[in-house]
Parts: C-alpha cells; sequence; structure tokens
C-alpha cells in the first residue's frame, strides 16, 4: 500500500465497458458529510446492473460503489458524531445523488453523516463493509414500507402476540440483514434458504427456515408458523422473480385479511398481483431521501449498539484480490451469482 496521499477510483467510462482505475482528487466534506478513507469496499448486485445496463445514469463517466468501510479523514461543519480517525461503515448515496465524490469505489468517498456508524474494535473492515447497503434496505422495508416500529432497546423483547414475517431468501445480503432487524423488532421470523446456510439463517434469527427448492417449501413454511401460533401477513422477496414470487405469494395466501410483500426487485410483469396482497417495490435509496431521519436512528444510534453486542453480525466476506483493480472481477462474480457471502476488496 503506498503511502501518497491519492485518490485513486475505479471509473465507468461508458455504458457496459470494464472500470478502469485512474487518480482524481481527494473532495472535501460538505457540511454534513463524512470523508472515508476506504480501507474495505463491497459490491452490490446495483453496482454491477448499473454497469450492464445504465440504471440512474444520466452521463458517463461515472463512479459505481455504496458500501464502504474506513478511517474517517475528515467531517463537515456540521457533524458532531464522528471525528478524523474514527473507525466506520459508510453507505454511499451515489445512486441517488450521482456526485462521483459520493462513490464508494475509490481510495475517498464522502458519505451523509446520517448513513454511517462507529464500528467497536472487534469489527474488522471487510466484515463491515458488508452491512451497510443491506441493513439501510432491511429498514426501510420493515420500518417504512411496513412501519413496523423501530426496536426501542437494543434488546427488545418480543410483544406478546408476534407477528410472523417471511424472509424470501434468507442468506442473501438484504435476507440476511432483515432477518436480523426483524428479530430485533419482536417479529418472529420465517425463511427460505438452500440447506448448507439454514443453520447460519436460524442463528440469524429465524423461527423456521425451508429450502426454497423444496416442493413442500410453502406447506412447511404454513405449518410452522400454525405451530408457532403465528399469522404470516407480511413478507419481503429479496430475489423477485417470477420463480420466487408465486411461492411468496402462496404462503401468504394461506392467511386471513390483507397481506403486504414487499419486493426488493421489481414486480414480473407476467404475476398478476392477487387481491388480497398489497404490493411494494422497496426503493432502498429512500434512506438518503425522504428518510434521512430513519438512516440517522439506524445508523448512528441503534446499529453501533447492535454491532458491539453481536446482536448484528456481518456477513461472510470474501475477499477479492487486487484492491481497487479487483472490483471488475467481484462485479462480475457477483453478476454470475453468489450464495451467502458478500464479496469486497481491500485497500
Ligand atoms: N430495492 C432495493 O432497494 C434493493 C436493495 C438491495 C438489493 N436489492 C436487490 O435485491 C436483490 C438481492 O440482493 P442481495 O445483495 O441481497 O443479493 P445476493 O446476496 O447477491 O443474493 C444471493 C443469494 O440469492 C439467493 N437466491 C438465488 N436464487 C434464488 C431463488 N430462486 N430463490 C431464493 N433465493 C435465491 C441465494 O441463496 P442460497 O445461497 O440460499 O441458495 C444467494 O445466497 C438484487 O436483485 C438486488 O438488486 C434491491
Amino acid at each position: 500500500m503506498s503511502n501518497m496521499v491519492t485518490n485513486l477510483a475505479a471509473v465507468l467510462p461508458s455504458a457496459g465497458s470494464s472500470l478502469v482505475v485512474e487518480e482524481r482528487a481527494i473532495p472535501a466534506p460538505g457540511p454534513d458529510e463524512v470523508l472515508v478513507r476506504n480501507r474495505a469496499i463491497a459490491v452490490n448486485p446495483l453496482d454491477w446492473k448499473r454497469q450492464a445496463f445504465g440504471l440512474f445514469v444520466s452521463e458517463y463517466p461515472i463512479i459505481l460503489g455504496m458500501d464502504v468501510s474506513g478511517i474517517v479523514e475528515a467531517v463537515g461543519s456540521a457533524v458532531s458524531l464522528f471525528k478524523k480517525g474514527d473507525r466506520v461503515l459508510g453507505l454511499s448515496p451515489v445512486a441517488v445523488t450521482g456526485n462521483p465524490d459520493h462513490a464508494g469505489f475509490q481510495t475517498y468517498t464522502l458519505v451523509q453523516a446520517s448513513a454511517v456508524t462507529k464500528l467497536p474494535d472487534t469489527l474488522d473492515f471487510k466484515q463491515a463493509a458488508t452491512l451497510p447497503a443491506s441493513v439501510g434496505t432491511a429498514a426501510i422495508t420493515l420500518f417504512d414500507v411496513f412501519g413496523f416500529p423501530l426496536p426501542q432497546q437494543p434488546t427488545s423483547t418480543s410483544p406478546s402476540a408476534p407477528t410472523g414475517i417471511l424472509v424470501w431468501s434468507g442468506a442473501s445480503s438484504a435476507g440476511n440483514a432483515t432477518i436480523q432487524l426483524a428479530r430485533l423488532a419482536g417479529l418472529k421470523v420465517f425463511a427460505s434458504a438452500s440447506p448448507r446456510h439454514h443453520a447460519l439463517v436460524r442463528s440469524l434469527g429465524a423461527t423456521e427456515v425451508v429450502d426454497y427448492r423444496s416442493p413442500t417449501a410453502v406447506a412447511d413454511l404454513a405449518s410452522a408458523a400454525q405451530r408457532a401460533g403465528v399469522e404470516i401477513r407480511y413478507a419481503v422477496d429479496c430475489i423477485s422473480t417470477e420463480e420466487t414470487i408465486p411461492l411468496v405469494v402462496d404462503v401468504l395466501t394461506k392467511f386471513e385479511g390483507t397481506k403486504k410483500l414487499a419486493h426488493l426487485w421489481t414486480w414480473p410483469e407476467q404475476i398478476p398481483v392477487p387481491e388480497g396482497i398489497e404490493e411494494t417495490f422497496v426503493k432502498g435509496r429512500d434512506i438518503w431521501t425522504e428518510r434521512r431521519d430513519l438512516a440517522a436512528r439506524v445508523f448512528n444510534e441503534l446499529l453501533p449498539a447492535w454491532l458491539e453486542k453481536g446482536e448484528v453480525v456481518p456477513q461472510t466476506a470474501r475477499v477479492i484480490e487486487g484492491g481497487l483493480e479487483g472490483l471488475q472481477t467481484g462485479l462480475d462474480e457477483l453478476r454470475k451469482g453468489v450464495s451467502g457471502e458478500k464479496l469486497v476488496v481491500e485497500l
């Protein structure tokens, strides 16, 4: 690692091209921003989709990347929670602002202070980088889309008649965080995942987990809920394809009343929305706009305590070698599909 104070960025020069590492100026934080010297950066499905399909791009070149962790280099005039030298994770708002200074795929990233969390000493940077986008998405899903109350205490106890929630694809990044935050919110969690992740998914807080490939997955979840004495009227489909949505719908249909289904990708056109089910496409990006208040509660107040106490644990991080040069490999591998892990590079 060079000691020279430079900012290197993995830039996307044009739609569909490969990332190119270039030098660019180190940005200065605005009043409510934190400048992070990144030590680890994770790749997210939105990054490869933006590269491949030009999502949320008005003009090139752009810089991708949302999940960072590292050391605070400088803070804006209105920031009192963080200081130079703090070890933090941050969720970059680049998909909303389009400002390359906000992008994650570089040495220095500007992040809104509301989406920054101080790290316990026990959490290393590569693990920390797995968390920001997943936790932000889980928070929007549970506390904005579904409107569940935020856990008031780090160790909130379950309400007397717990609400059941289904998390389809519990071993995905989004599923991993959603299960943990749902458990902390006092919900009874039911999940699906490949069998090799069942022990993990239970340890995160799922009461029951089934193999999503099993022909009895839907029936098994319904009977598990019955045994637990809860109704599943809420579901999060972390994958949201024509394969997954019908199965999630089938689970919800086993229960009376109005059901809510939050999906992380667009609802498949060919599938009609059944009566009695309210579907919502989760806009994780609200964490940087309308719901900065929610971001601050979760990232500044709750998550530090959860991490300190081990009540929220990071996903398994797999390091792709090469630092910024490794990000393209990370995007390519993520596009092919990963199972129960987050791909990160270290700087
Ligand atoms: N709307 C938003 O704001 C928002 C925010 C974040 C992510 N997303 C989107 O949400 C999706 C998931 O993102 P992520 O980062 O969580 O993904 P990820 O971690 O890369 O997802 C990998 C997991 O997908 C699971 N999977 C693959 N095919 C499946 C199927 N047919 N049924 C059930 N599970 C399946 C695998 O589970 P097993 O290992 O158990 O087989 C694997 O662990 C992406 O499309 C992403 O773009 C949207």
